[in-house]
């Protein structure tokens, strides 16, 4: 029997996830819980309210849950509330994305269509692969990261904790992108990137704050 799952955020990346699971028979999403509903019904699927919502849910077996935020700091206090309470958080990977036998997706990953993860890849706890980004081999990305839409990630790539790979950007191989760090849209990564550092371009520079 298909397992119940409650989806935490209405936002895009919400609605991304809603799709995502349309693809997936083993769950059966129940709705979405939001700080700030967007209304009652979204892309077919309740809006239950707020987080007041889930030990209701929990008490009526909904014992699964996916944090839909991007966010990546909201993404893990949201986790962690979720789990004193109970809640399982499986990596849910959309059928159509390539994963090699030898890589590993830790909880709450969540890989959308078309992304490609290559031979001994790992993917650390509730990070974000996003639709159509290809992760080569050898690639390791920390927990809570987001590699965006169309990202390329060649051969030894790392990518810390909490960073963000920006939709279409590249990286040389083996660099090692630091936690935190964001990489904007398009850019080519050439060098190692510090912690925390805000880089863009061609090839990338730290960027204005
Ligand atoms: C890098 C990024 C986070 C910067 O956003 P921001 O903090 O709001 O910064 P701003 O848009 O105010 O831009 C600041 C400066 O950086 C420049 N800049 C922003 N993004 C850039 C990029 N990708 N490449 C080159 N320059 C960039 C801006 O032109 C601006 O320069 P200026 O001050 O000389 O005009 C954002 O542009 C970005 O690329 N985000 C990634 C989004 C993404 O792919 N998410 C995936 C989820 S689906």
């Amino acid at each position: 029997m298909a397992e119940k799952l409650v989806i935490l955020g209405a936002g895009g990346h919400g609605r991304a996830i809603r799709e995502l699971l349309r693809e997936l028979p083993g769950f059966a999403p129940v709705g979405f819980v939001d700080a700030r509903p967007p209304g009652p019904e979204m892309l077919g699927l309740k809006v239950l309210g707020d987080e007041a919502a889930l030990p209701g849910l929990l008490a009526a077996g909904v014992r699964t849950a996916v944090v839909a935020l991007g966010d990546a700091a909201a993404r893990a206090a949201a986790a962690a509330r979720l789990q004193a309470m109970g809640f399982a958080l499986p990596a849910l990977l959309h059928p159509s994305a390539i994963r090699a036998a030898s890589a590993a997706v830790e909880e709450g990953v969540v890989v959308l269509p078309r992304a490609v993860l290559g031979a001994a890849v790992r993917v650390g706890r509730l990070a974000i692969v996003n639709t159509g980004a290809i992760l080569e081999h050898d690639v390791a990305v920390g927990p809570l990261a987001h590699i965006g839409p169309g990202a390329v990630l060649p051969g030894g790539v790392r990518v810390g904790e909490g960073a963000l790979v920006g939709a279409g950007a590249c990286c040389r191989p083996y660099v090692t992108i630091g936690a935190r760090a964001v990489i904007g849209v398009g850019a080519a990564v050439v060098a190692d990137v510090p912690e925390g550092a805000a880089m863009g371009g061609v090839p990338a520079r730290p960027l204005p704050s």
